[in-house]
């Protein structure tokens, strides 16, 4: 299915307009996935060897994941979850519906086999998501929800506007992912410094600790990050035990022909895996496994994956791979992993 995707598939979606392709996929995945036979057909394609595993308390078939910002609205997740993941990332949703940035704000580098997007947080908001997801529960993997600011409200407001966004999809969630480092909403990143990184995320957990089911959190951060924002995230997330997403995508051309200087945006596929396992790494090291780790940032195939798992990542994420390679890419991978005869660390 991977080679029919590759030299056919990709051949006419990539004559067509990189924003367009991708709402056609999500309103066609969300017609699908109301056709029962649909979604078994699509199981069926997908099935691959279980790994059965458990991070952050959650229980997982496999550690691929589906990374944040492909189903933003949570409308699409029964039938991507038919494709083999072990989890999905919903989101990133805001309190209120917002537009995100004016187009074209989403561009292949197609023989970098990259994406630079400048989406902004374009969603339908919190409460349309929670309705979204609440008709498709409960769902056959664990679904985590990516959190993010509104434009329009100031860095000082954030850990509010994050609060009431968590508190509205709370329920719906399995774990929570906030989501600091887009570089498409301004100022978003300075959130990573130490004590705003508190002031964000200690009302969010104290909002969990206080719920009858107390659930996981990561903090998603960027691979542009100084080695202070780093230590002082991962020290954060030892103290108050959650865990980190590393990476989000770059600001950084330094991986991709000049011509993309200009664009701006974040940059992710091939290009940001060396960088992101880079973060990666110093991450791992400087949680010494007591916290858990998601890799995210160019995974094209099995080996990649691997590499982020061997490097500490207890689970992995991929999007741009996606977009290059098809869906059946999650059983690629599954499959490059038991040929390798990987195996959940033992104790996860
Ligand atoms: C079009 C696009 C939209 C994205 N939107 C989000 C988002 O809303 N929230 C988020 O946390 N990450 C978002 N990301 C980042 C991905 O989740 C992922 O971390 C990043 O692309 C690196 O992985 P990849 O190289 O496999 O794409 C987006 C990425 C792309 C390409």
């Amino acid at each position: 299915m991977g080679f029919l995707y590759r030299k056919l598939i990709r051949q006419i979606l990539f004559n067509l307009n990189p924003e367009a392709v991708h709402d056609a996929v999500i309103k066609t995945a969300r017609a699908a996935q109301r056709i029962e036979l649909l979604n078994s057909l699509v199981r069926l394609m997908a099935r691959a060897k279980d790994f059965p595993l458990t991070v952050a308390g959650l229980k997982f078939r496999n550690p691929i994941g589906l990374a944040a910002g492909f189903d933003k609205n949570c409308e699409a997740a029964r039938f991507l979850a038919g494709f083999g993941f072990g989890f999905l990332e919903l989101g990133t949703v805001t309190l209120r519906p917002q537009p995100g940035n004016p187009k074209p704000r989403l561009f292949r580098l197609s023989e970098d086999r990259a994406i630079i997007n400048r989406m902004g947080f374009n969603n339908a908001g919190a409460f349309d998501a929670a309705r979204s997801l609440e008709s498709l529960l409960p769902l056959p993997v664990p679904a985590g929800i990516s959190l993010g600011k509104n434009a329009d409200c100031s860095i000082d407001e954030a850990p509010k506007n994050y609060l009431e966004t968590l508190k509205i999809m709370y329920d719906y969630g399995d774990y929570f992912a906030v989501n600091i480092s887009s570089p498409n909403t301004l100022q978003l990143r300075s959130l990573h410094s130490g004590d705003k990184m508190r002031r964000l995320v200690e009302p969010m957990l104290e909002f969990a600790a206080g719920q009858k089911k107390v659930k996981p959190f990561f903090v998603k951060i960027a691979p542009d990050l100084e080695d202070q924002d780093l230590e002082s995230a991962a020290a954060l997330a030892v103290e108050r035990g959650f865990g980190l997403i590393a990476t989000n995508t770059t600001v950084s051309r330094a991986a991709v022909p000049a011509y993309w200087q200009s664009y701006e945006g974040g940059l992710s596929g091939r290009p940001l895996r060396e960088l992101s396992d880079l973060m990666l790494a110093k991450a791992a090291a400087l949680v010494k496994g007591k916290v858990p780790l998601i890799g995210s940032g160019g995974i094209f195939g099995g080996a990649a994956a691997l590499e982020k798992l061997n490097l500490g990542a207890d689970l992995v994420q991929i999007y741009s791979g996606l977009v290059y390679e098809g869906p059946f890419l999650v059983k690629e991978i599954l499959e490059y992993l038991d040929r390798r005869q990987w195996r959940p660390p033992c104790g996860k």
